[in-house]
């Protein structure tokens, strides 16, 4: 097993990132401005050149001015980092740009020559990643050209970054491995999900593992239920083509819940390396039940209001058929089948056009076995529940039960809470911290092979067995029978707001 360089800029081998649609939405309005930060923070400048390909014929002059133009909207006009200086001064140091034309063997020969040259002229190793920034049909062609044209081999290391969606189901999971794999040893690939780079994500296993009071009791003995809702108050916005295809099983669920689910739901690796940490991720993926389609509610969004505003129906969507049945809303209810975990069910939950825009998961712990306060008077009461708030306002609140001082008993729950902005500032971009990673050559925060395999193991067959999906208005909760999925303890779904409301019928 590799072992984890240690961090800092000298850490990271000088190497060439080649970024494959660097004039795409994914570079302009993620990656670059995630790479000007890095390199000012972390002292980076001489540590990597960037060469840009894509289809369109540009000079470096025009794919800087391009780069510039994206960092600056990001980060401001006036921004000037330590160590890298302005997003200009950056981009004229160590952008180029290379077109890859129609993508015919010569000019990934052409590309071969240019990526040998900028290494001798800028004294690389010959390191190198490529980064995949393209759509998913491109990728088969491209990762077959790279090994074809010799590119995947070189006097250094060479490292792959592909991003989601790995295939639409398992069998095409399987042949978009297959094919990374004839020309890329799975070590060199890094499959980004970028839910894993979300700093609260990551603090998942820390706050689990660095804490035995709560890992103590992480179980079926002392927890009830868990609850992850992932909702989003935006709509598709100029995605109709890709998200009439996907849906929120693929777009959501199969990736990023999944791997959240797992986070919460694994057994503490053997250390904290990440081929330790993956496997224990995939055992939590290979012990989930069966998933049956009374086990899923989809829904779609219908036009609805949103703080006295309009909003448009799913099939109203610019570039949606009237009659599609493409869910923009999925709730499911999971079981995993271990000795941690049997019996409690994990209710997951995603959709478009929801009230408001959060990330959380809700862990709510038994009832006490006696209710001896049972005469008092509470207002409304939830119990234990732990709401880990991956975003925003990232955080934690455990509630509990207090007295209140009166002259009648009265109980009344309350947060302990905690707020990462409060204790640390702004959280990093997850690009950031992924971007570093791969140049660390740290695979913990990236899916592996089987990982991927094993998730739509799981979901492939409901795709199959979906039905119409239920209606819901845009800007609500979702469908109201996506509660008929909750257990006869459930208060409902519940996630935690500002100010501390906590049921999705307060809004
Ligand atoms: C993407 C999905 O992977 O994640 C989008 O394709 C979704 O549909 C996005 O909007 C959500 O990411 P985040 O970081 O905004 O929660």
């Amino acid at each position: 097993m590799e072992s984890l360089p240690a961090a800092g800029p000298s850490a990271v081998d000088r190497h060439l990132l080649v970024v494959f649609g660097a004039t795409g939405d994914l570079y302009r309005q993620k990656l670059a401005p995630a790479l000007y930060h890095l390199v000012g923070q972390y002292g980076l400048s001489d540590r990597f050149e960037l060469l840009g390909v894509a289809r369109s014929r540009l000079t470096d002059q025009e794919f800087r001015a391009h780069s510039r133009a994206a960092i600056e909207s990001a980060v401001g006009r006036a921004a000037r980092l330590d160590g890298c200086g302005t997003p200009g001064e950056w981009c004229d140091q160590v952008l180029h740009y290379q077109t890859i034309g129609d993508g015919a063997p010569a000019s990934y020969e052409a590309l071969r020559h240019r990526i040998e040259r900028l290494e001798a002229q800028r004294g690389l190793s010959g390191n190198r990643i490529f980064y995949l920034a393209l759509p998913p049909m491109a990728f088969p062609p491209t990762v077959r050209s790279l090994g074809a044209s010799g590119l995947g081999r070189s006097s250094g290391w060479t490292r792959l970054v592909v991003e989601k969606p790995f295939g639409s189901d398992l069998e095409s999971a399987a042949v978009l491995n297959g094919i990374l794999h004839e020309s890329f040893d799975e070590r060199q690939i890094y499959r980004i999900d970028h839910y894993l780079g979300k700093a609260t994500v990551q603090n998942l296993l820390v706050f689990r593992f660095a804490n035995p009071l709560f890992e103590s009791v992480w179980n079926r003995d002392r927890i009830d239920h868990v609850q992850i809702t992932v909702a989003e108050d935006g709509g598709i916005g100029d995605r109709a083509g890709y998200y009439d295809r996907s849906g929120a099983l693929r777009d959501m669920v199969q990736n990023h819940l999944t791997q959240v689910l797992s986070l919460v739901a694994m057994e503490p690796p053997v250390s904290f390396e990440a081929e330790a940490i993956r496997d224990e991720k995939v055992k939590v993926l290979q012990s989930i039940r069966p998933i049956r389609s009374e086990d899923v509610v989809l829904g779609q969004y219908a036009a609805g209001n949103r703080r006295g505003g309009r909003l448009t129906g799913y099939t109203d969507e610019p570039g949606i058929a009237a009659g599609s049945a493409t869910e923009t809303y999925a709730a499911l209810r999971v079981f995993i089948d271990s000795w941690r975990w049997q019996g409690v069910p994990f209710y997951l939950r995603t959709g478009k056009r929801l009230a408001t825009r959060l990330t959380q998961v809700a862990v709510t712990f038994r009832e006490p076995p006696v209710p001896l306060f049972e005469s008092f008077q509470r207002a409304r009461h939830q119990g234990n529940v732990l709401y880990v708030r991956l975003q925003p306002h990232e955080g934690f609140d455990l509630l509990f039960d207090v007295q209140v001082p009166s002259e009648h008993p009265r109980l009344a729950t309350m947060p302990l809470a905690f707020e990462y902005e409060e204790a640390f500032g702004d959280l990093p971009d997850a690009y950031e911290t992924l971007l570093y990673d791969v140049m660390m050559g740290d695979r913990t925060l990236f899916v592996r092979a089987d990982e991927v395999e094993q998730a739509w193991r799981l979901y492939t067959p409901i795709l199959r067995e979906r039905t119409r999906p239920f209606r819901y208005p845009a800007g609500s909760w979702g469908p109201r029978e996506a509660d008929s999925l909750l257990g006869p303890h459930c208060d409902g779904w519940t996630v935690r707001l500002p100010g501390g409301r906590h049921r999705d019928d307060v809004l």
